[in-house]
């Protein structure tokens, strides 16, 4: 198939690694999807019969392996704030053999930066047997998944050489904002018309550069808190839950550190047992309505040794906080404070001398079931 690039899209130029390039590259990616998705007044740009196939719908079910499972988690709210449709999130290895009871007008998305992976193709296969509408998402033009499903929308990243997902990630839950919100306006929902997508999407862009720019300190932080240590925890809640689990995944997949995503509140009901002197937990902290919560399990932790990194939202930071985020809108904040997670799997994995962008036992793209 055909895919627009130049040859610096697939050059790793200054950088070591594909990894630390395609990090930096989510400001652009985030502000290329705004020039393509929206027009001059911000307002979405999207194929009339896919948004009217999606408003029938009566429930989305997202389905995805890896980290786009991670990104369909982080744009479960988004989509039921800004659009007041009901979101299903599944493992598409689970749902195709172990299928939920459907709703009457369920509609499929898939999110897939390949587009070829077969755990999520065997759903798609299905559901065209059933004959229900579908979407992919996904950053390859003429993939198997793009061409299986009703409609495609790409999500323009350019090639995505790093085993580890990162800028694919991101543009997965950008788009799906930009989606949520197109939906939200046609069925007239108040929170889709308040919800600046564009400013936003730049204000997101800004901080990720800055937290990029920080990336020197981050690396210190990755070598103050995770050279040595065998596991890992991260903390958070609602929105920084979903992302905990994205940033858990990058540290196991590249630095092979066994690490663990949890909901705040859950390590004290059985997993706080893990908690050593010096064990490393992560804690992010974004919305106001649990950032009280979240520091109360950080107490928690901390009382029994916890050596604890926070990663928070200005809007709710204190003094202490290692790193600070800048205020957008806590809906989509794990676009955000992804970045700090992503670069500081990066340095764990260059500073234990692993080869970053080809971790051992994994692929690009899965093809089998
Ligand atoms: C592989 C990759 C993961 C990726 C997953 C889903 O396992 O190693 O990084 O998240 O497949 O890939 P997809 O192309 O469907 O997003």
């Amino acid at each position: 198939y055909h895919v627009d690039m130049d040859a610096s899209d697939t050059e790793k130029g200054p950088f070591p690694f594909y990894m630390l390039k395609e990090i930096n590259e989510q400001p652009a990616v985030l502000r290329r999807l705004a020039q393509d998705y929206l027009d001059e007044s911000g307002k979405p740009v999207i194929e009339p019969d896919l948004l009217a196939a999606l408003d029938q719908a009566d429930r989305l079910y997202i389905l995805a392996a890896g980290t786009s499972y991670n990104a369909g988690l982080a744009a479960k709210s988004v989509f039921e704030t800004l659009a007041n449709i009901p979101v299903e999130v599944g493992l598409a290895s689970e749902f195709g053999y172990n299928t939920p009871l459907l709703s009457k007008k369920p509609f499929f998305l898939f999110l897939s930066q390949s587009g070829e992976t077969a755990d999520s193709r065997q759903v798609l296969v299905k559901v065209n047997e059933w004959g229900y509408p579908s979407l992919t998402m996904t950053n390859a033009q003429g993939s198997t998944l793009s061409r299986e499903a009703t409609y495609t929308m790409l999500l323009n990243a350019g090639p995505e050489i790093a085993v580890a997902s990162t800028k694919a990630y991101t543009a997965q839950i950008a788009l799906q904002t930009i989606l949520a919100k197109g939906l939200g306006e046609k069925r007239g929902v108040k929170s889709a018309q308040d919800f600046n997508v564009r400013e936003q999407l730049g204000l997101v862009a800004n901080g990720m550069q800055t937290i990029i720019d920080e990336k020197d300190f981050i690396n210190q932080l990755a070598q103050n808190y995770l050279a040595t240590t065998r596991n890992a925890f991260y903390i958070g809640r609602g929105y920084d839950y979903a992302v905990s689990l994205e940033a858990a995944l990058k540290l196991k997949e590249i630095s092979y550190v066994q690490a663990e995503g949890f909901a705040g509140a859950e390590l004290k009901h059985g997993t706080i047992s893990l908690i050593e002197d010096g064990t490393p937990v992560i804690a992010i902290i974004t919305d106001a309505r649990v950032a009280s919560h979240t520091r109360g399990n950080i107490q928690e932790v901390r009382a029994r040794g916890a050596h604890v990194l926070t990663i928070a939202m200005e809007a709710v930071a204190d003094k202490e906080d290692n790193l600070i985020l800048a205020d957008i809108d806590p809906l989509i904040s794990p676009l955000l404070s992804v970045v700090p997670t992503q670069l500081l799997a990066y340095y764990t994995s260059l500073n234990r001398g692993y080869d970053v962008d080809k971790p051992r036992n994994l692929a690009k793209a899965v093809t089998v079931e």
